[in-house]
């Protein structure tokens, strides 16, 4: 085998390459979540479109053509993360323990130090291989997610129905629906909400709040856009206007069947009188009313997020994957083992 490493270059690569690509991802998709359909080429095309705020540095291992390994690093320019990059190794299930995966942290690393980042958060579903891999590059577990799924079918549609209208003093509180751009009076709501999503537990991740400018908000509408996105947000306001909570869904143009929802938040002082449930509730009555085609939700929580667990496993939620959060500070690295 011929190792060589290098960046994959979005819109200069062959056409045999990008299928290669696609064979690799398609594989290595199969085995973390054999239920989703296998990427198409569009989706992939649309996943490689430059993203402003998270911009991507996608790096392959090949041997001749063939892609072997990729590392993808994505590069955040809020303000306070800019010396931060979050990364995912994935090496081919049939090329595993060959040292690929070890190359990849290096290439990896060389490339972070060129963007002047110092800290990387690592990234892959949590296996005794990926423990074993991360423990081997020195660094150590910092938090857990689950993912989880949930058949629309299979959800209790009077359950649904009884979530509606919150719990307590909800009176007057308005809930606004949207597809694509956020109407622009309530823009600073979503701001509001963004910045509070900050506390969602991050555990032993050392990660700055990220803030978002209604300029980067918007940046991302459209960015989603591009991807072939529908992007579905649900706010809830007070009666005197303010934000109280969002829940929002991305549906893929190719891949609508097996959707997944964002962030759910609601306002610590609104919290306890059931909004929560009464955005996912409307969220599902919206789906099912109009985009049939929606057949599952996936979503991400930290195991530490109990309320939100809490509220997923009653609609019908259940875990199919767990996530490892690993951290990397660059210079604290064990580069002789590596
Ligand atoms: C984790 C992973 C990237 C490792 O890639 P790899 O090329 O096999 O790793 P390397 O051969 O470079 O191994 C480097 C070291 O990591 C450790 N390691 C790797 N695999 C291991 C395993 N299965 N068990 C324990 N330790 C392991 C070892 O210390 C190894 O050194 P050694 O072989 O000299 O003992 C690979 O197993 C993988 O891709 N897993 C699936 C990950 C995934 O996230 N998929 C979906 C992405 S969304």
């Amino acid at each position: 085998m011929t190792l060589q490493i290098r960046r994959f270059l979005e819109d200069n690569e062959s056409s045999e390459l990008f299928a290669d690509l696609l064979r690799f991802v398609r594989a290595t998709d199969f085995e973390v979540d054999p239920e989703h359909p296998p990427k198409t080429a569009g989706r992939l095309r649309s996943d490689l479109i430059d993203d402003p705020i998270f911009s991507r540095r996608l790096l392959v291992a090949l041997d001749s053509n063939t892609v072997l390994g990729t590392s993808t690093m994505f590069l955040n320019h809020l303000k306070a993360n800019r010396d931060k990059g979050e990364v995912i190794i994935t090496v081919h299930p049939q090329a595993r323990r060959e040292g690929i995966g070890r190359a990849l942290i290096q290439a990896t690393i060389a490339e972070a130090k060129q963007d002047e980042r110092s800290s990387l958060l690592l990234i892959n579903p949590l296996s005794e291989a990926t423990k074993g891999f991360w423990a081997s590059a020195g660094c150590k577990l910092r938090q857990v997610e689950k993912e989880s799924r949930c058949h629309l079918d299979a959800v209790d549609a009077n359950l649904m129905a009884s979530w509606i209208g919150g719990h307590g003093p909800t009176v007057g509180y308005q809930l606004i629906r949207s597809i694509g751009a956020c109407p622009e009076e309530f823009l600073p709501h979503l701001i509001a909400l963004r910045d509070a999503s900050i506390d969602a537990p991050l555990d032993d991740i050392e990660w700055e709040p990220d803030q978002w400018s209604g300029a980067q908000i918007r940046q991302n509408e459209a960015l989603n856009i591009r991807r072939g996105f529908e992007h579905r947000r649900i706010l809830i306001v007070d009666p005197d206007g303010n934000p109280v909570g969002l829940t929002e869904v991305f549906i893929h143009e190719d891949d609508p069947a097996i959707s997944s929802q964002g962030w759910t938040i609601v306002l610590s002082n609104h919290r306890g009188k059931k909004v929560g449930r009464w955005l996912k509730a409307d969220m599902y009555h919206w789906l099912r009313a109009d985009r049939p085609d929606v057949l599952v939700l996936d979503t991400e929580n930290a195991e530490s997020n109990g309320p939100m667990l809490d509220i997923n496993n009653d609609m019908g939620f259940s875990p199919f994957l767990t996530w490892g959060l690993w951290q990397m500070e660059i210079a604290g690295l064990k580069t002789r083992a590596m």
